[in-house]
């Protein structure tokens, strides 16, 4: 049987069911305060502590309710959004900024307030109400209560569309800070990127104001094209991410996926395959990652977001660490015959008669190549086994068509990765003795390439 629960525990579990049944009521008086902009007025007042009557004299009314506001403010202050000061001498109460505040600043470079605009607008709200009715039939929220899906809601509604838009862009601007500071080295070696459903260009105007060499595109749906700004160093393309995705050296997405069920996110993975180099490309995705158990700041927020792409989306969800890896190598194309195998070739190959390497040893030192070679070797058979390494044979002297590039290719892996370079063949057979293969042949093709077949005896 279970212990019998102290009054004490009972009465708490009331006041936090009265806590949970009015916290619409903390949104609504937030998103009051960011309508009436309050955090603006005491800012413009160089952001020191003013009375209600300053408050009310610049609100946009010409008669604004002072009992009304004063109760307003009194929430406003108890839940820490902002300070209030009653002097001693019996003045006017004084209400001042907090941390909290800061981020319902319109116009800042950190303000979530076209966000809370959003988020709480009746039209975001409505479909939650229909959670049970989902539960019991099925189906997707927005469309049971709007009619249409968001995307296409959007396109049909400007004001929305508008709506949407700024509120992803604010919250855009707030992640680009961070991965400006988290990533930077992440965009050195891109020469051109494209934000896929970037929006209306906030966050790929971040991007190239850090890094003016990058191309940059945004591309999104023709309707949200249509109101995007003109940004220096940006080429906006309207389309859909199902049909084609504008070539580039790198696709970056920012709350995408977690718009998308999985099947729906293979098909945009694989669109993103496309774009980009067969080598050296790469996709950049910026979502959350679901901790169940995490008591991180943003923790439970990931699940409330969860919730949010239930209602708004069809079949979106936030993902854990393993359902994101799972999705990616889904992602890579399917060709009959060929199974995908995520792992990293320092720790372990996996077992096969043959191997074979193309464009892998040139990007890494002798050391780690013989690292890699090494456990080539115990992969496959100890006799008879052998491993195809496609590449570059330097002829420093030669004048054959391709040796100069040869060189050049050698001075690009100095500048892209961690020592290393084009070897010659006397670096190649050390190399390969080193690794454990005592034996070798080149055959050299009319190409930049040559095919070193190393035998395991
Ligand atoms: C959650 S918003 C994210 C916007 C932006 N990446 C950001 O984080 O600020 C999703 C974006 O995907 C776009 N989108 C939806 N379906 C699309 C499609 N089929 N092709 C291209 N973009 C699409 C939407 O228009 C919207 O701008």
């Amino acid at each position: 049987m279970e212990p019998e629960q102290t009054s004490e525990e009972l009465v708490r579990g009331q006041a936090e069911i009265w806590q949970h049944m009015f916290s619409y009521a903390d949104s609504m008086v937030l998103k009051c305060a960011v309508e009436l902009r309050i955090a603006d007025i005491i800012h413009s007042h160089d952001g020191a502590p003013i009375t209600l009557s300053q408050i009310a004299s610049c609100i946009d009314s010409p008669s604004p309710d002072i009992p009304y506001l004063t109760r307003i403010m009194r929430l406003l202050v108890r839940k820490n959004i902002f300070t209030v000061h009653h002097p001693s001498d019996g003045g006017e109460s004084l209400y001042g900024l907090t941390h909290i505040s800061k981020w319902l600043l319109h116009g800042s470079d950190i303000s979530l307030a076209p966000m809370i605009l959003l988020q709480n607008h009746p039209l975001m709200m409505a479909p939650l109400h229909c959670l049970c009715k989902c539960v019991k039939e099925g189906g997707i929220a927005f469309e049971k209560t709007h009619g249409r899906q968001l995307w296409d809601f959007a396109s049909q509604n400007p004001e929305f569309n508008n709506m949407f838009n700024d509120g992803m862009a604010c919250a855009a601007r707030i992640v680009s800070r961070a991965i400006m500071t988290g990533y930077k080295d992440g965009f050195g070696c891109i020469g051109s990127l494209v934000d896929v459903g970037g929006g209306t260009g906030t966050m790929v105007a971040e991007i190239v104001k850090s890094h003016p060499h990058i191309k940059a595109t945004n591309f999104d749906l023709p309707h949200v094209i249509a109101t995007a700004p003109l940004i220096d160093g940006v080429c906006h393309v309207g389309g859909d991410m199902f049909q084609d995705i504008p070539n580039a050296d790198a696709v970056f997405m920012k709350t995408i996926m977690h718009d998308w069920s999985d099947e729906d996110c293979v098909k945009i993975l694989r669109n993103c395959r496309k774009a980009i180099p067969e080598k050296n490309g790469k996709v950049i995705i910026v979502d959350f990652v679901l901790q169940p158990d995490g008591n991180g700041k943003f923790d439970d927020v990931g699940f409330t977001f969860d919730l949010m792409m239930m209602v708004n989306t069809s079949g979106g969800e936030e993902r854990t660490e393993l359902r994101w890896k799972k999705l990616l190598e889904e992602g890579a194309p399917v060709y009959d015959g060929v199974s995908h195998i995520a792992g990293d070739m320092f720790h372990q190959i996996p077992n096969a008669d043959a191997l074979l390497l193309k464009w892998i040893l040139h990007d890494w030192s002798d050391e780690d190549c013989i690292k890699i070679l090494r456990n080539c070797r115990k992969a496959i058979p100890a006799k008879s086994g052998k491993v195809a390494i496609v590449e570059i044979v330097l002829h420093p002297d030669g004048n054959g068509t391709f040796d100069e590039i040869g060189l050049v290719f050698d001075s690009v892996m100095m500048a892209h990765t961690s020592r290393g370079k084009e070897r010659t063949q006397l670096q190649w057979k050390k190399l390969l003795e080193e690794g454990g293969f005592p034996r070798y042949k080149i055959i050299s093709m009319p190409a930049l390439l040559s095919i070193i077949e190393a035998y395991s005896e």
